[in-house]
């Protein structure tokens, strides 16, 4: 007997109990909400044959970039290999995007999501999971793409239309097309105002745009749709801190952060790169964060030799730069020297861009300011490969403007800074790179 998810997906299996179960997670999980996973192992404790539920377990654990979920997502898949002579075209689609990713070969990961997508184009779990894998490899035109080789497979009356916009408004808005992905963040908000992926396209509109005053309407109004309950509520008051940063509020960006950003010590990868972040942002400009650092670097200590994801790995640099731990920071690039030489997706990206970035971010902690624009400056064109979206990258403008200025490379710093200008006019932080680089003052304004 075939059954099917509440989109029609087709199941090999599952009793009504665990069939339930995965809508609540699915649900909690298109929202970000809490906690998708609890659900999804009770759905397991009804029926512990139960293939999707453990398709959609490995899928989150396979997207949160952790090494240390690696043990998990390889318990899931066993499960999976375990029913596989039972499971359909749809089902096998999923096992072989976790096999692949738990193999290393990240790239076979999201082929295999893509192609389960492209057969079955109302699977919305595996074209979440995708959305992530996507972000996750920088392949900005799919985050936009993908979603548009489905849509004409759904309808605006269905609950899943408002997260299929949001997605897509991520992708636009990835894409440069900043209108088009306001408008869909938009028709994603006006049918769902809790749509915390959607309220962060449009904050990324913002962001992307210069339209500081705007984003901070925008997300302080909202904030108590997106912020309860929402495992990713940190990001969105990241992209708060961003905007008041912008304008200078550094009481403000500090508040947040204590508040909202990193208020606790937390060892979840997405939530240490967004604490690094701010801080190396603030570290740049000069701002004192008191002992902020030591929680963030102290958290990162433990990974020192995972070599899992280079993204992370750059945001363990900068807290160890942020903070002089030489030793640990030795660490993190010997790791990645040894990984660049495999040859499994995460080696290759280390290998093109995790390794001169992470070397860059090195040299701008040894002071050694004309190293970092020699490593930075090619490197940043491709920096996409390893992961995130433009705004999370922006870091690497931001240092290679602050460290062409301290080493007096005042050309470098006048075209990076007229670059940004010409994306962001009224940007405080860009007339003030500007300016400094117009006066020829190397050293940190005071
Ligand atoms: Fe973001």
């Amino acid at each position: 007997m075939s059954i099917h998810d509440q989109r029609g997906a087709p199941m090999s299996n599952g009793n009504a109990a665990a069939t339930e179960g995965l809508e609540k997670a699915f649900a909690l999980f298109q929202g970000y909400f809490n906690d998708p996973l609890a659900e999804i192992d009770t759905a397991l404790a009804a029926d512990p044959g139960f293939f999707m539920g453990h398709a959609f377990r490995a899928g989150l654990f396979l997207i949160s970039s952790e090494k240390a979920a690696v043990p998990e997502l390889a318990a899931s898949v066993a499960q999976m290999e375990r029913l596989a002579p039972r499971a359909n075209e749809r089902e096998r689609g999923h096992l072989a995007a976790a096999r692949s990713w738990l193999d290393g070969d990240f790239h076979g990961a999201i082929r295999h999501y893509g192609e389960t997508i492209a057969n079955c184009p109302r699977d919305a779990i595996a074209l979440q999971f995708a959305h992530q894998v996507d972000f996750l490899l920088g392949q900005s035109r799919m985050l936009r793409d993908r979603i548009a080789q489905i849509l004409p497979h759904w309808t605006r009356d269905e609950p899943t239309w408002g997260y299929l916009k949001g997605m897509h408004a991520f992708g636009l808005e990835e894409m440069g097309h900043y209108d088009e992905a306001w408008d869909a963040g938009s028709e994603a908000l006006a049918i769902n105002p809790r749509d915390a992926w959607a309220v962060h396209a449009c904050a990324h509109v913002c962001e992307m745009t210069g339209r500081t005053d705007q984003g901070i309407a925008f997300l302080e109004s909202r904030s108590d749709d997106w912020a309860p309950g929402n495992g990713f509520a940190f990001h969105n008051w990241w992209h708060l801190a961003l905007y008041h940063f912008e304008r200078g509020d550094i009481a403000r960006v500090l508040e947040l952060y204590d508040t909202a950003v990193h208020p606790e010590p937390t060892e979840v990868a997405m939530a240490l790169v967004d604490a690094a972040a701010l801080l190396w942002r603030l570290h740049l400009a000069g701002h004192d964060v008191g002992n902020r650092w030591q929680a963030v670097a102290d958290a990162y200590e433990p990974m020192v030799e995972d070599g899992y994801y280079a993204f992370n790995d750059m945001h363990a640099v900068m807290a160890f730069a942020a903070t002089g731990r030489e030793v640990s920071m030795r660490r993190v690039l010997a790791t990645m020297e040894r990984r660049a030489l495999d040859d499994d997706a995460n080696a290759v990206i280390t290998r093109r861009v995790g390794l001169p970035i992470c070397r860059a971010m090195a040299a701008f902690g040894r002071g050694d300011f004309a190293r970092t624009v020699e490593l930075l400056e090619p490197v940043r064109l491709s920096a996409h490969q390893f992961g995130g979206s433009h705004a999370q990258r922006d870091i690497l403008d931001w240092t290679l403007i602050e460290a062409a200025l301290r080493s007096g490379q005042n050309g470098w710093a006048r075209a990076f800074a007229n670059e940004r200008l010409a994306r962001k006019p009224q940007s405080p932080l860009a007339l003030g790179f500007l300016a400094r680089a117009t006066q020829g003052k190397a050293a940190l304004a005071a």
